[in-house]
């Protein structure tokens, strides 16, 4: 339902077009698009153009200034006609002209008639010269305290217009000080927190690698105001992108201490001619703002994505048991079946037969032959998958696969045949990465291939019930030799719209058949895949201490149950320490059960049985409290508590070796009276805590906290509370 009438109209004054209004209002309007806690409020000024008023807490009404804004205030500002700082929109029209204007047409604002949670809001703005449009689109989410924005640019002048930047979203932050939190680091190391004081000028944060994009760099950000993020007190915004591609971050600190956060598609190297009729979509920004601190962030974030941003955000992830640290490629039928007898002895639920299974004329027994030649390797595997999925299902568990298909090996007959079908550029020696090369899905033959591996895989063969989607390297020479010259700046965005639409085939044609998102690690964690998946491969990093650090970094933005957490003996580490942290994510194992101890095999048996009879819920649908950062100090702690707090689990893990004082939960019901017990405790020990099976009120408990039982490095130990009837 249109709420605004104001309408500007065109005016040809002195040979010059100008923006007026023949609104009849003496005070311009005020858009808020807003959710229970915050709000963004935009004004239209008197020059026609879209100004923001402010972002952050939701006040009672906003009135629109009655002097005219800033124009370092307008709202998403395009490039070249006055404005002086980092556009949101650039782009030289089809006579040549450098600058676009943005005047306000018209906006609606209504419940979504499917979701009465979310309200969409769309903003026309229009180019008072030239038929050309940019429409500002939001989507906020009211209980959760989101709002995802997105832009959708379209003309109707007579040649293509070049873009040169194309923001998602570009709100201005106004405060003292901002605190920038990034999720940094490269293969084995992902997502480590840096924190800095932003300082004037541009600070940008991006990524150039174009597919596994996010390998040094995830997409998303925390921004602080007035001192460093704490996790339960001070304003801080959360900040993520749902693009898999090449990103930027650009913070622009002005003059005034005012700061403009630019967040969307990297423009570098991928300028695009927009054809007249077209419309270029950005990907949607997502933000929440919390006056909790960092904390709310993330909850407000995890509560978002069950419920919109991945799949099936209520259903229980399966324990896997995944053949990739105990085999390599280095296994046969007989081999994976034996791992089968061990899975079912471990309780887990699912087996993920991993990379090595196809290939015959190039047969993948290293990574460097196979990847395109999809059909069942016949000296590996002679009965095919679905004996596989048959035998497994006969020892109570379900089968899934690894496939990776968006690649090609030089040696795989798809390259020989095809040799054109990849990402690569003229007058330049092919470049590999872990031997391989990227198909071009600009293409639609590529395109259809890559659909055509997962489709020829699934249907022959119902048995599968889950699927790993990997992809093991990035762009270095951005180029198709399917793409015209003069488009080939196209490369990165058309391909990442077109890898969006072979996942959405498969989870629409294959809506049962569960998925993980791999890149070689975390090259793939946004929440423009997440939507197609139930959870992400963090890190091929699987040493529990450094796991620690990585499953903290991602849990700032993605939920528990999305990011898997296995079980295996890098580090080398007490099976116990390694169980405890893999409790906190999506539990599995890798592992050769042949090979375990009596004690390790008992450890990670009574691990899943907790796992799946008690805990993989509350981790699940919890609320994550963050209580002692392993960036601190020496200890590590976190809990989940169930929403409607009648219990918790707090999960604590000592790093190092030091004298500590009591671990204090939160997030409980100070009025509650829970029982406090330690689980997963090995066979036969009795809980060094003081507390335990004691009976103590929330309050007490968040005030005083829990000696802790932990004496040395790697210990750990997980806590329960469960309230009182
Ligand atoms: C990547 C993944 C691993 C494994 C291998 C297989 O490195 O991150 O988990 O699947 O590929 O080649």
């Amino acid at each position: 339902m249109p709420v605004l009438t104001r309408r500007p109209v065109y005016l040809l004054l002195s040979g010059c077009l100008f923006a007026a209004s023949f609104a009849i209002a003496a005070e311009p309007s005020v858009v808020t698009v807003g959710t229970a806690h915050s709000a963004l409020t935009l004004t239209v000024a008197a020059d026609g153009r879209l100004y923001e008023l402010g972002y952050g807490r939701a006040t009672a009404a906003v009135a629109a200034p009655r002097r005219p804004p800033a124009r370092e205030d307008e709202f998403h500002p395009p490039a070249g006609n006055g404005y002086l700082l980092e556009p949101a929109l650039q782009a030289v029209h089809a006579d040549g002209n450098t600058s676009t204007e943005l005047a306000y047409l018209s906006h609606e604002t209504a419940a979504d008639p499917r979701d009465a949670n979310v309200v969409v809001t769309r903003i026309k703005l229009k180019d008072p010269a030239y038929p050309f449009f940019a429409t500002l689109c939001f989507r906020a989410y009211q209980a959760e305290d989101v709002i995802e924005q997105w832009a959708e640019i379209s003309h109707d002048e007579p040649a293509p217009v070049v873009l040169s930047r194309f923001a998602s979203s570009a709100p201005v932050v106004k405060a003292d000080s901002y605190w920038l939190t990034q999720f940094q680091g490269n293969y084995m190391r992902e997502a480590g927190l840096v924190e800095e004081r932003l300082a004037p000028g541009l600070k940008v944060l991006d990524s150039k690698l174009g597919v596994r994009a996010q390998q040094m760099r995830n997409p998303s950000f925390l921004l602080a105001l007035d001192g460093p993020a704490r996790e339960e007190t001070g304003e801080v915004f959360g900040g993520t992108l749902a693009w898999s591609g090449s990103f930027q971050f650009a913070f622009d600190l002005d003059w005034d201490n005012r700061l403009r956060a630019l967040c969307g598609i990297n423009p570098f190297g991928e300028e695009y001619r927009l054809a007249r009729g077209k419309t270029f979509t950005t990907p949607a920004m997502l933000w929440t703002w919390s006056a909790a601190g960092k904390g709310q962030v993330s909850r407000n974030f995890h509560r978002w994505a069950r419920r919109y941003g991945i799949r099936d955000g209520d259903k229980p992830r399966p324990v896997l048991l995944n053949n990739w640290e105990a085999t390599h490629m280095d296994f046969d039928e007989k081999k994976i079946v034996a791992l089968f007898d061990g899975a079912k002895d471990l309780g887990v639920d699912l087996f993920l037969l991993d990379d090595g299974w196809f290939g015959n004329n190039h047969p993948r027994d290293t990574d460097r032959a196979g990847l395109g030649e999809w059909q069942v390797n016949k000296k590996k595997l002679p009965h095919g998958l679905s004996y596989l999925a048959d035998e497994a299902a006969k020892r109570g568990i379900k089968f899934g696969i690894w496939l990776e298909p968006e690649m090609t090996n030089p040696a795989s007959d798809l390259f020989v045949a095809h040799p054109d079908w990849v990402i690569r550029q003229p007058k330049r020696e092919l470049q590999f990465g872990r031997n391989q090369l990227i198909l071009d899905l600009t293409r639609p033959e590529a395109k259809e291939f890559t659909w055509k591996v997962i489709d020829d895989t699934f249907a022959p063969n119902p048995g599968i019930a889950y699927v790993k989607w990997d992809c093991n390297r990035y762009v270095t020479q951005p180029g198709s030799p399917y793409l015209p010259p003069d488009e080939q700046q196209h490369l990165l965005i058309d391909y990442q719209w077109a890898l969006y639409d072979v996942m959405h085939r498969m989870a629409e044609k294959y809506p049962a058949i569960m998925a993980m998102v791999c890149a070689g690690g975390s090259g793939r964690v946004d929440y423009g895949a997440l939507k197609y998946f139930h959870s992400f491969w963090p890190s091929d990093n699987t040493d529990p201490l450094q796991r620690i650090y990585i499953q903290w970094g991602f849990g700032h933005f993605f939920p528990a149950e999305t990011i898997a957490a296995h079980v295996t003996d890098m580090g080398h580490r007490p099976v116990k320490f390694a169980c405890d942290v893999a409790l906190t994510g999506a539990f599995g194992v890798d592992r050769d059960v042949a090979k375990m101890t009596a004690e390790e095999k008992q450890t990670i048996t009574a691990s899943i049985a907790l796992y799946k009879n008690s805990l993989r819920d509350l981790i699940a649908q919890g609320d994550l409290y963050r209580l002692e950062s392993p960036y601190e100090g020496k200890r590590a702690a976190l809990d989940y508590v169930a929403p409607d707090r009648s219990r918790a689990v707090l999960f604590v893990y000592q790093l190092g070796e030091a004298a500590f004082g009591p671990v204090k939960p939160r997030g409980l019901d100070p009025a509650k009276r829970y029982r406090v017990r330690e689980l997963n405790l090995p066979a036969g020990a009795r809980s060094r805590l003081a507390l335990d099976n004691q009976v103590v009120d929330g309050a007490t408990l968040m005030a005083g906290g829990l000696a802790s039982p932990l004496r040395r490095a790697v210990e750990s130990a997980v806590i329960e509370f469960i309230a009182e009837p």
